[in-house]
């Protein structure tokens, strides 16, 4: 039989543009011509934006997500001799928890190889931070990456230039049309990046409230379903845990700040203010120890994670990966004595009440704006600009008492960082509800059947 004459990206704008699907083949064809140039960025971004008004199918989510999976250089952990694992959060403000899960899961014997990113909108970034410890390499070959974790257990790095290249062309094209928050587009490209790793299991931490992405609970939800169901059919154990993303997670949010609370933390500390963090990182380490295949139930895996942050080996683990990637751990020796912000000022409490509501978006602009995050592309961040949170939602406070303490590169950048969190938290006569940190939990059963009823 000869072969099929190929698309022409023309019928597949149409047909996308008409409400029909595509097929495996016409998805392959539009992700190698992306990569080769051979498609006109004018014909991906109309694609990209009737997906994004039509939505994708299954089928569709799925062939997008192994095409780009398989668009580049693949890493293969089977030769760590280990099980591989990792997790993936769509992005917060104070998330630090990947130094934690890492190195816990390290330390019950599986590997992680880790591929994170930079501080996206108002999100932080977990290379930006881990920059922040002096000569810390985030840039490694791939086979650089396979020797660290063949004597950590747990790397965390960059993305190579090899390593999903559809991505990059797609989601650079996304940033800049308008289609990023599209389910379908969303699912791809993440998990097209942590499938090239080739990890056995994965745990999704989808964020939820105010300072979520996706704020719509339903939008978080069926997010979370299909990146659950898409990485289980492409072979890959996974579980997505929807979490609470109302206020900052801990008390930092920033760069250098937020290692130093993680490192805290890996020490044995329990300070009042991290133990949101501290909790769901015990859970989210509970679930990779158990879809590793180190212990039978998430809870066993809790438990483990629990003895291994106890007893120093998680710690252990994690200053060896940060000394093998280059970085200088003496700093951990004193780090507040290391923390050398530009500029500091302290936000009281302009009135009596209970803290009833945190904007996180808004603080998570808050932070970028001190110098911790980018204002565009490539631009470099201060690794001590910040905030330290001193009193959290439901906390009672009196006028005059410090709320938090913002850090800046110089003192002109904290004027509107002060406005922005003074906007930000909503102090009230009565103390708000409760909110659960993890709200709903996704197998792959209760994916299955979320989207069976899914109606969309
Ligand atoms: N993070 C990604 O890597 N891709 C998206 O589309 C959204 C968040």
């Amino acid at each position: 039989m000869p072969n099929p004459a190929p698309p022409h990206m023309i019928d597949l704008i149409r047909k996308k543009r008409d409400g029909g699907e595509l097929d495996g083949r016409e998805i392959g064809y539009l992700v190698s011509g992306a990569v080769d140039g051979s498609i006109p960025l004018e014909q991906l971004s109309a694609w990209l934006m009737a997906a994004w008004l039509r939505g994708l199918s299954r089928e569709e989510t799925q062939a997008l997500t192994i095409a780009m999976r398989d668009s580049g250089e693949k890493f293969s952990p089977a030769r760590l001799g280990k099980v591989a694992v990792d997790k993936h959060s769509t992005g917060g403000v104070g998330d630090k928890t990947s130094f934690l899960v890492a190195p816990i899961a390290a330390a019950c014997g599986l590997g992680v190889p880790m591929i994170s990113g930079r501080a996206l909108g108002h999100t932080g970034g977990t290379l930006d931070k881990l920059e922040s410890i002096p000569g810390y390499r985030t840039a490694l070959t791939l086979s650089e990456f396979e020797t660290v974790l063949k004597r950590c257990g747990a790397s965390i790095v960059s993305q190579t230039p090899t390593l999903v290249p559809a991505d990059r062309v797609l989601y650079a094209l996304r940033d800049r049309t308008g289609t990023v928050e599209s389910p379908g587009l969303i699912c791809a490209s993440i998990l097209s990046k942590k499938l090239a790793a080739g990890l056995d299991a994965l745990v999704l931490d989808v964020k939820t409230g105010s300072g979520a992405f996706l704020r719509r609970r339903e939008d978080a939800e069926y997010l979370a379903a299909l990146m659950v169901a898409t990485a289980e059919a492409a072979g890959t154990r996974t579980v997505a845990l929807l979490t609470d993303m109302g206020q900052p997670l801990g008390r930092a949010a920033g760069n250098w700040i937020e290692v130093a609370e993680a490192v805290e933390l890996l020490r044995g500390s329990r300070p009042a203010q991290s133990e949101d963090l501290r909790e769901l990182s015990l859970i989210l380490a509970g679930w990779m120890i158990h879809l590793g295949g180190a212990a039978a139930t998430p809870e066993a895996g809790y438990a483990l994670a629990a003895t291994v942050l106890a007893d120093g080996s998680a710690l252990r683990a994690f200053f060896s990966m940060i000394e093998a990637q280059g970085g200088n751990i003496a700093v951990f020796d004193d780090p507040a004595g290391f923390h050398k912000p530009g500029a500091t000022e302290v936000l009281h409490a302009w009135e009596s009440g209970y803290i009833a509501a945190m904007d996180t978006t808004k603080i998570g602009w808050a932070v970028q704006r001190l110098g911790a995050g980018r204002g565009r592309a490539g631009e470099p961040v201060d690794p001590h600009a910040g905030i330290h949170f001193l009193a959290r939602r439901g906390a009672r406070v009196e006028k005059g008492q410090p709320l938090a303490t913002l850090y800046a590169t110089t003192p002109t950048l904290l004027a509107e960082p002060i406005a922005l969190l003074r906007e930000a938290i909503t102090l009230s006569e009565s103390p708000p509800d409760a909110v659960a940190l993890v709200s709903r939990i996704f197998t792959r059963e209760a994916a299955e059947d979320y989207l069976r009823d899914a109606v969309r």
